[in-house]
């Protein structure tokens, strides 16, 4: 897509990392900008930040989980702005649970499913009919995670959520080239190392409707240093850092060259995806990845 001015976007998790980035980023361009978020009060500073720095925007809380809650954002955002054409599915979550699987509750699957999946999955069943309505040139996109390619040997919940993501994008982009259809997809993996995001305390936003004590307590690590600190105790070393300005200027260029995956790699990753499709055609036993 080129010339983004006076486009409308609409950024799910905008309120912080990542998508408060992109919002930046985007308003920059002249894109009209609708920030939705489960936080409150991050995303009205995240709002007046884009404001301030001459943007137009606006916020709609939204739990993007529920489905009724993302038909709200669509009705806010053509209330707003009369059309939309960047969807950025952006919410997620770092998820929970154990060491292992069996030590992992079904809670902590669910509520990694429900943000990471299926909140994305929402965005589309809300918005694609109004981007295929519009008949104009338009961009749904979710934000995955290498993680989702290539699986750490714990963190099952998040990475099952981000791989089926991956399939489901796949399979839309798929079907909106066999549409002919001028709606084009997109998937973000952000990167190409970790980036600097309050995803470590995402247990911050823990819904109610999750009963495990221990998700709301997250997994002992609550921001990057006290991550970088458990890095030093595993491997010995901290692991170098991704910016999230970065990766939103690397999404930016990446809508205009019409990317589907917008994937910032460096040569350990690249090995990793290599490895893992090699064991499957080989069809060894998955060989534990070398991400860090
Ligand atoms: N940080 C990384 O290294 C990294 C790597 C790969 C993928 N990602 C993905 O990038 C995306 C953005 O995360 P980030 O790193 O900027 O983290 P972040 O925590 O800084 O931002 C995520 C935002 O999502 C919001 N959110 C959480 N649950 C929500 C819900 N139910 N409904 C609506 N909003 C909700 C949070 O309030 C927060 O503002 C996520 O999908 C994450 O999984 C991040």
């Amino acid at each position: 897509m080129q010339n983004l001015n006076g486009r409308v976007a609409v950024i799910t998790g905008a309120a912080s990392g990542v998508g408060k980035q992109l919002a930046l980023r985007l308003a920059r361009e002249g894109v009209k900008v609708a920030l939705a978020d489960i936080e409150q009060g991050a995303l009205d500073e995240a709002v007046a930040e884009v404001r301030k720095a001459g943007g137009t925007a606006f916020g709609h809380v939204t739990d993007v989980s529920q489905r009724a809650a993302v038909d709200g954002l669509r009705d806010a955002v053509l209330a707003e702005y009369g059309k939309v054409h960047l969807v950025f599915n952006n919410a997620g979550v770092g998820g929970g649970g154990g060491p292992t699987i069996w030590e992992t509750s079904e809670d902590a699957f669910r509520w990694a499913m429900d943000v990471n999946y299926f909140g994305p999955l929402n965005g589309i069943l809300s918005f694609m009919p109004v981007l295929i309505e519009q008949g104009e040139e338009a961009l749904m996109t979710s934000t995955s995670s290498g993680a989702g390619i290539v699986f750490p040997p714990s963190g099952a919940a998040y990475s099952s959520s981000k791989a089926a993501l991956i399939a489901l994008m796949e399979v839309l982009a798929y079907q909106l080239q066999m549409a002919g259809s001028k709606v084009k997809a997109a998937i973000l993996f952000p990167g190409p190392h970790v980036v600097d995001t309050r995803l470590f305390s995402s247990h911050r936003n823990v819904q109610e409707r999750y009963g495990d004590p221990s998700l709301r307590a997250g997994g002992g690590i609550n921001n990057v240093d006290e991550f970088q600190a458990a890095m030093r105790h595993l491997i010995g070393h901290e692991v170098p850092l991704t910016q999230p300005e970065d990766f939103a200027e690397e999404v930016y260029a990446s809508i205009l060259r019409d990317d589907f995956y917008i994937l910032p790699l460096e040569e350990r990753t690249k090995n990793a995806i290599r490895k893992r499709y090699e064991d499957m055609l080989e069809r060894r036993q998955p060989a534990i990845p070398d991400m860090m």
